[in-house]
C-alpha cells in the first residue's frame, strides 16, 4: 500500500497534485475540505457550523475531523491500492492521532510538503476566487488561511521530519513539473 500525506498552504496545489497521483498511481483520494464543503451543501445543522468556520478561514475542530478519518480508514475496500490524505493533518495534536490511527489499521504513510512563496499563492487563489464559488476564496479570508496555516499547520513539518517520513517539493513550478518531483519520490518509495 501507498499511503501519502499531502500537506501545503492553501493553493498549494494539493487538490490539483492529488488528481494527477490518483490518476497515475490509483489511490483513493479524501479530500477534508471536500468532505466539509459536501456537509455544508447538504443544509445540515453541522454544516451551519462548519461553514461560519470555514468562511472565516478558520479550522476545523481536530475531534470533528478525527471522526472524518477515522470513518474513512476504516471503510477502505481491503484491495485498496493506497490513499492520499490531500488537507489533513493541520495541526500537530491532528498528525499525533492520524499516527495512532495508522498503527491501529497497519499502515503507513509518506508526508509530501508541498512548499510555494506566500505572493503565489495569493495570486493562484485570487485568480481560483474569480470562478471556484468558495466563500473563502477572497484576499482577507485568503490571508487569515494563510496566517492559520503557518501558525498552525506549519508545525507538523518538523513533527513528520523527526518521524523520518517528510518529503518537501518545490511547489512554485508548473502543474507538471511540482507532479514530476512527486513521482520521483513515490517511485523510490515503491521501489
Ligand atoms: P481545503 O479545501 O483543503 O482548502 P485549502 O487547504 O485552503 O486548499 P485549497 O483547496 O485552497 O488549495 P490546494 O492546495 O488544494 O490547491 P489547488 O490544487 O486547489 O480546506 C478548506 C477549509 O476546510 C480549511 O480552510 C479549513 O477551514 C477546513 N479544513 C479542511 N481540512 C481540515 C482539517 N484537517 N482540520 C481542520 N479544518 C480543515 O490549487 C489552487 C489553485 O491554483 C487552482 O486554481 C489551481 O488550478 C492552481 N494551481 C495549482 N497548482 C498550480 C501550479 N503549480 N501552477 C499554477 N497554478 C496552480
Amino acid at each position: 500500500m501507498l499511503n501519502i500525506i499531502l500537506c501545503g498552504a492553501p493553493g498549494s496545489g494539493k487538490g490539483t497534485q492529488s488528481g494527477f497521483i490518483t490518476e497515475k498511481y490509483g489511490l483513493q483520494h479524501l479530500s477534508t475540505g471536500d468532505v466539509l464543503r459536501a456537509e455544508i451543501a447538504s443544509g445540515s445543522e453541522l454544516g451551519k457550523k462548519i461553514d461560519a468556520l470555514i468562511s472565516q478561514g478558520n479550522l476545523v475542530p481536530d475531534e470533528m475531523m478525527y471522526g472524518v478519518i477515522e470513518n474513512y480508514l476504516s471503510s477502505l475496500p481491503k484491495d485498496s491500492k493506497g490513499v492520499i490524505l490531500d488537507g489533513y493533518p493541520r495541526t500537530v495534536s491532528q498528525a499525533e492521532s492520524l499516527t495512532e490511527l495508522l498503527k491501529k489499521y497497519q499502515m503507513d504513510a509518506i508526508m509530501i510538503d508541498l512548499l510555494v512563496d506566500e505572493q503565489l499563492l495569493i495570486q493562484r487563489l485570487i485568480e481560483r476566487g474569480k470562478v471556484s464559488g468558495r466563500a473563502d476564496d477572497n484576499l482577507n479570508t485568503i490571508r487569515h488561511r494563510i496566517a492559520v496555516y503557518h501558525n498552525q499547520t506549519e508545525p507538523i513539518a518538523l513533527y513528520y521530519l523527526h518521524h523520518g517520513n517528510y518529503c518537501p517539493v518545490n511547489g512554485n513550478h508548473a502543474v507538471e513539473d511540482v507532479f514530476l518531483q512527486i513521482e520521483r519520490i513515490l517511485d523510490s518509495h515503491i521501489k
